[in-house]
């Protein structure tokens, strides 16, 4: 591959850097594999700023680290959630989740984003809902801190710790929508992920255990002492686990449906609280 340097370039004796073009771009992020290297390119020719930062930003794409890493953002629900190294990237498909959070409880005012990673659901919900009290939550101390640049906006708080451990007791019975995105890859297919999760997101916000559904379980199992009446749980999961969810929401008394999106290829769990009829 040649040298992505700003410097490098062949036609002129000039001394002064000349940048990449978008052509150069697109062929060195193809060359590497991008699939949507011209996407990609017009992205990294916007973010960056002088043509050293441009061939910075190529050199670091090239190598392998996430697009959304090089950006230092997302896209989201239609937000731009700042993702910091270390931290879990927002997934499209995880919009399918915010979508039905929405619609299955519109009036919500208690909002808790549990294994909240970067915070972008808990932030694209409070985008939705306006006026509303937003609570986030993550185990990992780098996702708190990247939580907490994205939910400023909205005035949410983020806390840290395992699960509901981490979240105040005043919040028991209130909540509307309690969004749970937790780690569900089981914990011998976490090595066969693509090596932009496996090398560049931490264990902790893949591994779900033997069959990926331990912190599934947990959550679903102490979710009905925090919802309000009416409330819900809403958990992503995939088709072949979706049974197994199920059958965990129904057990702690959750009134359990499955919702699948064909375009986004997710599929979520929502429990209702029976008590809200
Ligand atoms: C799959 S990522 C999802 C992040 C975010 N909700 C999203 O959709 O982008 C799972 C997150 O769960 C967190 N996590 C894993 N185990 C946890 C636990 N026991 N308590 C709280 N957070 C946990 C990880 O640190 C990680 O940020």
């Amino acid at each position: 591959m040649p040298s992505l340097s700003p410097f490098s370039s062949s036609s002129s004796s000039s001394s002064s850097p000349s940048p990449l073009s978008r052509d150069a771009v697109v062929s060195a992020l193809r060359a590497a594999g991008c699939v949507f290297a011209e996407d990609e390119a017009r992205l990294i020719l916007d973010a960056a700023d002088t043509p050293d930062e441009l061939a910075a930003m190529v050199d670091r794409r090239v190598t392998g680290l996430p697009l959304e890493l090089v950006l230092g953002w997302a896209e989201f629900s239609g937000l731009r959630i700042v993702v910091e190294p270390g931290v879990f990237v927002p997934r499209r498909r995880t919009e399918f989740l915010v979508e039905q959070a929405l619609a299955h409880a519109p009036d919500a005012s208690v909002v808790v984003d549990l294994c909240c990673g970067s915070g972008a659901v808990g932030a694209a919900l409070a985008a939705s809902l306006g006026r509303v009290e937003l609570h986030s939550a993550d185990i990992d101390p780098a996702a708190v801190r990247c939580a907490r640049r994205n939910v400023a906006p909205y005035g949410g708080h983020v806390h840290e710790g395992d699960l509901f451990g981490a979240l105040p007791d005043r919040l028991r019975g209130r909540v509307g929508i309690l969004a749970a995105n937790v780690p569900y890859v089981p914990s011998d297919e976490v090595g066969l992920l693509p090596a932009e999760a496996r090398d560049h997101e931490p264990r902790v916000a893949l591994d779900g255990g033997p069959d990926g559904l331990d912190v599934l379980r947990r959550v679903a199992a102490e979710a009905p002492r925090w919802l309000a009446p009416g409330g819900c749980l809403l958990v992503e999961t995939s088709e072949r686990q979706a049974a197994t969810a199920l059958d965990a929401f129904t057990r702690s008394g959750l009134a359990a449906r499955l919702l699948v999106s064909e375009e986004l290829y997710a599929n979520v769990v929502i429990g209702l609280d029976p008590a809200g009829g």
